[in-house]
């Protein structure tokens, strides 16, 4: 027999605003992001928990938004890439991304940037092991990975300078 679908109402805090939405208890994060609030510089790829594209900041950590539920993110603060990005110009990490080349396609870079934000606010001043081991969880097809490794290298110095 068919199930009927209950929407719950829900609230989520997104880049600092507050968003009610009803999704369904199954509805992941990432398509609630894309779809409901059109946050769709979250990306998603494997919808696996693998690629990492669809990683987001949960409390400020990096988490896979296709492995979490939305109503599991109620009660946290979420950003996504439009939140770590300033309303003109480039963050930072952005401008290091584009200094580096640090992109092609552009599919794995809102993940990157956020993981950089995380490990950057966590360890101001990461070895390339260290930059390598907090990026290690994000695939990137087309770049390579040595040009990333850099813009993080430059993305700290910057900070670091203020
Ligand atoms: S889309 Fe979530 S890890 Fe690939
Ligand atoms: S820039 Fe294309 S997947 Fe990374």
């Amino acid at each position: 027999m068919a199930t009927v679908s209950e929407l719950q109402h829900i609230t989520l805090r997104v880049n600092g605003q507050t968003y009610p939405v009803e999704v369904e208890a199954r509805w992941l994060l990432s398509d609630v992001l894309r779809h409901q609030l059109g946050l769709t510089g979250t990306h998603v790829g494997c919808e696996q928990g693998v690629c990492g594209a669809c990683t987001v900041l949960v409390d400020g950590q990096p988490q896979r938004s296709c492995l979490m539920f939305a109503v599991q993110a109620e009660g946290s603060e979420i950003t996504t890439i439009e939140g770590a990005s300033p309303e003109e110009g480039l963050s930072a990490v952005q401008s290091a991304f584009q200094n580096h080349h640090a992109l092609q396609c552009g599919f794995c870079t809102p993940a990157m940037i956020l993981t950089t934000e995380a490990l950057l606010a966590r360890n101001p001043d990461p070895t390339e092991e260290e930059i390598r081991e907090a990026l290690s969880g994000n695939i990137c097809r087309c770049t390579g990975y040595q040009f990333i490794v850099e813009a993080v290298q430059e993305a700290a110095e910057r900070r670091r300078q203020g």
